[in-house]
């Protein structure tokens, strides 16, 4: 991590309350780990369509014996792929419950120790006692607690640590290396979780992790002629760790969040928002990469400019790559959406560039839905 290069203007930095005040101070996200059922070739995908980087692996060659993981790197975010190497490996269960998903959302912090006291200490179920792990380039702690589903938080402390990702891991080094999408940071994650539980997993964040409520949306706000959702978006004090958190609402069909719930059998991560600051170049490579947008009407476009006002971007151009343009107080915002990257209907990207919006796109809500029900009923699913 690049320490340096952080700065709150990167980080669409929002003061919600006074550091002093702040419990569990978050310096960013460290990591996001996926449990997959094949690493060497999600890490290959993640290459190739998404323009990550090759950064770390461990495995049999670096004397982990049980499983295999790829650490892979484009600017600021880090992605994990871990895939069991044993039949009897505990991970076998959760891949074959969940699927390929998000197991862990490291945060990184100075303390990890702290971290692990202030958040059992208001209710929060271990998952990791800190340890220390160390190696020649120094020491990291880590420790960790569950959240919603089986997604569990990693909190990293990595101060006293030179060497490439974590102890255990040695760097990767590939032959193969396809150039960056523009990717910079995780702009937010989002949590689907079941019906009747987004008040229990705002309150989680609120009580055991010190976490403000940026803005709640209901059903009113967020549904289509068919199907509706609800959700509370969460954030840290220094607003670099925002986690919306879904819950399906009744609709005269099948909510996605619904969806999600079925085929990942339970609360999960929903999707990544990532960060760029060209979102037209971001995107045209990923498509050209291979990577499957959400698509909207063409009609999507004809009042645009009356609804979001005057944008720097030319219409054509942002129709052409299907960009949805969003505006609030402060800005607007360019935002997109993959289908989902793996078979079962769960996971998915989002591509965000803010143009001084602090939002999460409320006015493409009802188009977006629209287009997730396309795909929903293609799959049988609505
Ligand atoms: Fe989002």
């Amino acid at each position: 991590m690049e320490k340096s290069k952080l700065t709150n203007v990167e980080y669409g930095e929002e003061k919600l309350f006074d550091d002093a005040k702040d419990f569990l101070p978050i310096k960013g996200t460290d990591y996001v780990e996926l449990y997959v059922g094949n690493a060497k070739q999600s890490a290959h995908f993640y290459k190739t369509a998404f323009g990550f980087q090759s950064e770390a692996y461990a495995g049999p060659e670096t004397g982990v014996r049980d499983r295999v993981s790829y650490v892979l790197r484009q600017d600021k975010i880090r992605l994990v792929l871990t895939t069991p190497l044993t039949a009897d490996h505990p991970i076998n269960e959760h891949l074959s419950l969940h699927g390929d998903g998000v197991k862990v959302i490291a945060l990184w912090v100075d303390d990890a120790t702290k971290a692990f006291e202030e958040t059992t200490k208001r209710g929060a179920k271990a998952y990791m006692e800190p340890q220390r792990e160390e190696d020649a380039n120094g020491y990291v702690v880590r420790s960790g607690i569950h959240t919603y589903g089986d997604t569990v938080h990693i909190f990293v402390e990595r101060g006293a640590y030179e060497g490439t990702f974590l102890p255990g891991f040695e760097k990767w080094e590939s032959h193969y290396n396809p150039p960056a999408v523009g990717l910079r940071y995780i702009d937010h994650m989002v949590g689907n979780v079941g019906w009747n539980e987004m008040n229990t997993w705002a309150e989680f964040y609120a009580q055991v992790m010190g976490f403000a409520q940026l803005i709640s949306f209901d059903d009113k706000d967020i549904s289509t002629e068919y199907t509706a959702l609800m959700s509370k978006v969460m954030s840290n004090g220094n607003g670099r760790i925002k986690f919306p958190i879904n819950e399906p609402a009744k609709g005269k069909k099948k909510s996605q969040i619904e969806e999600f719930i079925d085929f990942y059998n339970g609360a999960g991560v929903q999707h990544i928002a990532v960060a760029t600051n060209n979102i037209i170049e971001t995107v045209s490579a990923m498509r050209d990469r291979g990577v499957e947008f959400l698509y909207v009407p063409e009609s999507y476009y004809d009042d645009l400019l009356d609804r979001v006002g005057e944008i720097e971007e030319d219409i054509e151009t942002l129709k052409e790559h299907g960009v949805l343009v969003d505006r609030d107080d402060e800005g607007y915002l360019l935002q997109l959406f993959t289908k989902p990257v793996l078979d079962r209907p769960t996971m998915f990207f989002e591509i965000i560039q803010r143009k001084g919006a602090k939002s999460f796109g409320k006015g493409n809500f009802r188009a977006l839905f629209e287009a997730i029900e396309r795909e929903q009923a293609r799959r049988g699913n609505l």
